[in-house]
């Protein structure tokens, strides 16, 4: 049994995430997907709701779990027992900010191997950050995120 925990903030949960989830799905025997506290990022939406949307967006992957944790992923991950964390590689420009929290967790916990896969093309230039800030200036976001949370940021932002 090959489990893999695919950690982020997921605020909101896009396209992109969609599809390096059923990327894992096919890879893995269990994907749980750990939606986390980012200190440095001020959520739109709350652990809970993003927990809930990421669950109904993925509905239709039986083998995909949802938890939501708090404090240091290396303390979640012995927790979970997974065999490795997960992460999503768009562009180079990521590699540096990937690199560093991957050595530090096997800094901190020797076990916690890191792999990365690359999302489709079509959405690897789609971020969360790019999703709120067209939604916040009312453009147009619905294609970059699932359909519930395409209603969910609608019903957020009372538009
Ligand atoms: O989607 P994000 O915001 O890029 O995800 C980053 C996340 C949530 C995976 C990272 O901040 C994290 O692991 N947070 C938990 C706290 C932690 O362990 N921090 C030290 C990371 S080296």
């Amino acid at each position: 049994m090959k489990r893999v925990l695919y950690p982020g903030s997921f605020d909101p949960f896009t396209i992109g995430h969609y599809d390096l989830v059923e990327r894992a799905c096919k890879l893995f025997d269990e994907v749980i997907v750990g939606v986390a506290v980012n200190p440095g990022k001020n959520p739109l939406f709350t652990l809970q709701e993003r927990a809930d949307l990421i669950a109904k967006s993925c509905e239709a992957f039986s083998n995909v779990k949802v938890i939501s944790f708090e404090g240091l992923l290396v303390d979640t991950v012995p927790k979970l027992q997974v065999d490795a964390v997960l992460r999503g590689l768009r562009a180079f420009s990521d590699f540096e900010y990937e690199l560093q929290m991957a050595l530090t967790n096997r800094s901190m916990l020797a076990s916690c191997e890191t792999i990365f896969m690359m999302p489709n093309a079509n959405t690897s230039f789609i971020s969360s950050h790019m999703v709120k800030e067209i939604a916040f200036l009312k453009g147009k976001f619905e294609p970059y995120v699932p359909a519930v949370v395409a209603d969910a940021i609608h019903q957020k932002l009372g538009f």
